[in-house]
């Protein structure tokens, strides 16, 4: 399209028939979700630009590159949502779910934007469906999420192509020994690591083990491991999860590299990965954030949760070859001729309705052939002609468009029955 009115570099238009595979999958979401329990919760898109920045972190890549900010017309700081948790969580503490019964467990389906460079499964308008359960400190909760997900992507068809991968960050007792350790091993290599890397240094240095750099990437996997500094009670919980998804057979794999890169994180932390869509090889991510109520104002708040990115899982079930859902093809594509007809045709269409049989009328004037190719294009299944002679007849022809035959009708109140 010519420049000026084209769409804006990282969005998509979803067309049909897609945008019904989205809809069938996202509808699945809610529905599996919600067997556990799980309510949904709607957010506002764009919120105070320093909700993201307490919670996400000043040196995470999101608030300190990524985010859509700007100023609105009365002189407000506001920011397009990069992601679902700070809402949902600002969301439970405003209006008082967190001093409700407990624990909430709230899902959700949201639209999110980053500025980053976009590419197959990078976009800078995403979806994410996320849920987070908060006041639950039990281990049980994260084996939950976890299990969650995975009959997530069981149910859609791409379990086998993802891997869980979880990791355990510790609470801020354990980190702060693990912090010493790790800038005293970068302190050591800071003419290896790249310029952002040795900023982040000073301010916080597990960020660097999320650099994409390939000199920090190559430094971050001789690195200090966090789950080697964990607390008695952090090894606990991490055992307790581990003992959960050991038993109900749930193939996973504790890998010390995943430390997420947003800084509200802490205990068990996981991602979902697929080896099928190329470096954007995340399908979802998520884990504990037990300090976030209490940081944004609440009481103090075990919570966890996790996100999944639609897009990437519309696209692993692509590439795996699962089938795409298709919408309801129209049964009956009307032809009616003449305003007589015209009136009938409305009728018969109102009635299949009321029925549940899709039906559709012929909306132009143009000849009948012309109709039938239209019909045809759609994928009717059958079509029927209303004209001044059928009506004055009760002669009506039912013609199957696979040429598979035609079916006398007298009248048309007999058609939802036997379209059934
Ligand atoms: P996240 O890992 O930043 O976590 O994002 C979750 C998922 O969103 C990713 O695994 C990926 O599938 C998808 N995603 C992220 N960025 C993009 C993008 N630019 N284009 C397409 N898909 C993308 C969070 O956002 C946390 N709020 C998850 C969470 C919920 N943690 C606790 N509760």
């Amino acid at each position: 399209m010519a420049g000026n009115y084209s769409k804006v570099r990282g969005t998509a238009d979803v067309l049909p028939p897609v945008a019904y595979q989205y809809n069938d999958v996202e509808r699945r979401l809610f529905e599996i979700a919600g067997r556990l329990g799980f309510a949904e919760i709607r957010v506002p898109t764009f919120e105070k630009t320093a909700l993201f920045c307490r919670s996400s972190g000043e040196t995470s890549d999101v608030v300190s590159k990524e985010m859509y900010t700007f100023t609105d017309k009365g002189g407000d700081d506001l920011t397009l949502r990069p992601e679902g948790t700070a809402g949902v969580v600002r969301s439970a503490i405003e209006n008082g779910l967190i001093n409700d019964a407990l624990p909430q467990k709230l899902c959700y389906l949201l639209s999110c934007f980053r500025y980053n460079r976009p590419q197959a499964g990078r976009l800078r308008e995403f979806h994410q469906f996320g849920v987070e359960i908060l006041g639950a400190d039990s281990f049980l909760a994260d084996a939950e999420i976890i299990l969650l997900a995975n009959r997530i992507f069981e149910e859609i068809g791409i379990a086998e192509y993802v891997t869980t991968h979880i990791n355990s960050i510790g609470c801020k007792e354990c980190r702060r020994e693990y912090l010493k350790a790790l800038t005293e091993y970068f302190s050591a290599h800071t003419d290896e690591l790249c310029d952002t890397c040795n900023e982040r240094l000073g301010k916080n240095p597990m960020r660097i083990l999320d650099c994409k750099a390939d000199c920090c990437k190559a430094l971050a996997e001789q690195a200090p491991r966090t789950v080697d500094y964990l607390c008695d009670s952090c090894k606990a919980q991490l055992d307790g999860l581990k003992s959960v998804l050991d038993d109900r057979g749930l193939r996973y794999e504790i890998d010390p590299m995943i430390v997420r890169g947003l800084d509200y994180y802490n205990g068990p932390v996981f991602e979902f990965v697929t080896d099928r869509l190329g470096s954007q090889s995340a399908v979802g991510g998520g884990g504990r954030y037990d300090g976030l109520v209490e940081e944004l104002g609440g009481p103090h708040t075990a919570a966890l949760g996790f996100g999944l990115g639609i897009e990437r899982m519309l696209l692993l079930a692509e590439k795996v070859g699962v089938p795409a859902a298709t919408p309801e093809k129209c049964t009956l594509f009307l032809i009616p001729m003449g305003d007589r007809a015209k009136l009938a045709a409305a009728g018969v269409k109102a009635q299949l309705q009321s029925a549940g049989i899709p039906c559709q009328t012929e909306l132009v004037s143009r000849s009948i052939k012309a109709s039938m190719r239209y019909a045809n294009k759609i994928g009717a299944e059958y079509t029927m002609v209303i004209g001044e002679d059928e009506l004055e007849n009760h002669s009506f022809t039912l013609k199957q468009m696979d040429g598979s035959g035609e079916t006398a009708v007298p009248e048309l109140g007999v058609l939802a029955e036997l379209l059934k």
